[in-house]
C-alpha cells in the first residue's frame, strides 16, 4: 500500500499558481507522442450549450429520460422531443469554442489521433475533426434514427410531424421509434466507440480529460484505464471532479482561457 501523498504535494499538486500549471500543461503537450483529449459539457458552455451539473444546468431543470421509459410510453417519448426541441435553438447556433479550435489544432498537428468525447452536440465535427475520428461514446443529438430499423431522419423533419400532430412524436415508416442519436441512461452503450475509446486510452501517453465531472461511467473509467496503462493525465476543469487526486495535473481554469494558447494561429 503506497504512503498517500502529503498534504502539501496534495496542495501543490492540484493547485500551483495557474500560470504554473499552464506551464506544465504546455510541457506535457509539447513532449507527448500522442494525445488523448477526453471531452465533457464544460467544453461546450462557452458556445452556449449548458452542462448538467453546474449551477443551472440541464439536470438541475429537467430530470434525464430514461431509456426504458422513452421506449415504454408515448408521453414519455412526446416529452423527450419537447425537451429536444427546446434546446434545439442552442444547439443550432453552437459554434466550436477556443476548447474544441485548441483541441482541433493539435489534432491537424498530428500529436491526437482521435478524440474521445462524452458530448452530444457536433462541435468537435464542426471544429474540423473528421467524423471518424471523433468517438462519441453517447452518440449525437443533431440527428436522430429508428430505433428498429436505424433509418435516419432529420431533426427538421421530425420537428415538422411533431408540430403537426399535436406535439406527438413520430413513428418510423416501419413502426419503430424514432429518437435522437443519443445514448440515454439505461441504453446500451455503442460497441464500436467503447471498443476505439479502449484502445485509445490505452495506448497514449498523455490523457487530456477537459470539462467533465468524471461521474457517469463506464465513460468515466477512460481517464482510469489511461492512468493505469502508463499515460500521464491531465484534468482541466473549472470545478473538482472525482479524479482530482489520481491525475498528474489539475488545471483548475476556464477551459477556454486554458486551452486558447494552443489554437495553430
Ligand atoms: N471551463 C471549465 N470547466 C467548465 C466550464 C468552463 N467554461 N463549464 C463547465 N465546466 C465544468 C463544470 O464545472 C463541470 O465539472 O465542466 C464539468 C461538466 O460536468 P457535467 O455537467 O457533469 O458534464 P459531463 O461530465 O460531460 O457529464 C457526463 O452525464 O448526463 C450525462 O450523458 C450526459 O455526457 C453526459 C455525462
Amino acid at each position: 500500500m503506497g504512503s498517500r501523498p502529503s498534504l502539501r504535494h496534495y496542495i501543490a499538486m492540484i493547485a500551483p499558481d495557474l500560470e504554473t500549471a499552464i506551464a506544465k500543461l504546455r510541457d506535457l503537450i509539447a513532449d507527448a507522442r500522442t494525445i488523448v483529449p477526453f471531452t465533457g459539457a464544460g467544453i461546450s458552455t462557452e458556445c452556449g450549450i449548458p452542462d448538467f451539473r453546474s449551477p443551472g444546468g440541464l439536470w438541475t431543470k429537467n430530470q434525464p429520460i430514461q431509456f426504458g421509459d422513452f421506449v415504454a410510453s408515448r408521453e414519455m417519448r412526446d416529452e423527450a422531443w419537447r425537451q429536444r426541441f427546446v434546446m434545439q435553438e442552442s444547439f443550432a447556433q453552437a459554434k466550436p469554442g477556443r476548447g474544441h479550435r485548441a483541441l482541433a489544432s493539435l489534432y491537424r498537428a498530428g500529436k491526437v489521433p482521435a478524440l474521445v468525447t462524452q458530448n452530444i452536440d457536433n462541435l468537435h465535427q464542426d471544429s474540423g475533426i473528421p467524423p471518424r475520428d471523433v468517438v462519441e461514446l453517447h452518440g449525437n443529438t443533431t440527428y436522430a434514427t429508428c430505433l428498429e430499423c436505424a433509418q435516419r431522419y432529420e431533426l427538421t423533419w421530425v420537428k415538422e410531424q411533431f408540430d403537426a400532430n399535436g406535439q406527438h412524436a413520430p413513428d418510423c415508416d416501419c413502426g419503430g421509434f424514432i429518437k435522437t442519436a443519443t445514448v440515454s441512461f439505461g441504453q446500451s452503450m455503442p460497441a464500436v466507440a467503447m471498443q476505439r475509446a479502449e484502445e485509445l486510452s490505452k495506448s497514449c501517453d498523455l490523457f487530456l480529460a477537459v470539462g467533465s465531472s468524471l461521474v457517469v461511467w463506464p465513460a468515466a473509467g477512460f481517464p482510469l484505464m489511461a492512468k493505469r496503462s502508463g499515460a500521464a493525465l491531465v484534468i482541466v476543469n473549472r470545478e473538482p471532479t472525482e479524479f482530482d487526486d489520481l491525475a498528474d495535473l489539475v488545471v483548475r481554469d476556464d477551459i477556454g482561457d486554458a486551452l486558447a494558447p494552443f489554437i495553430a494561429r
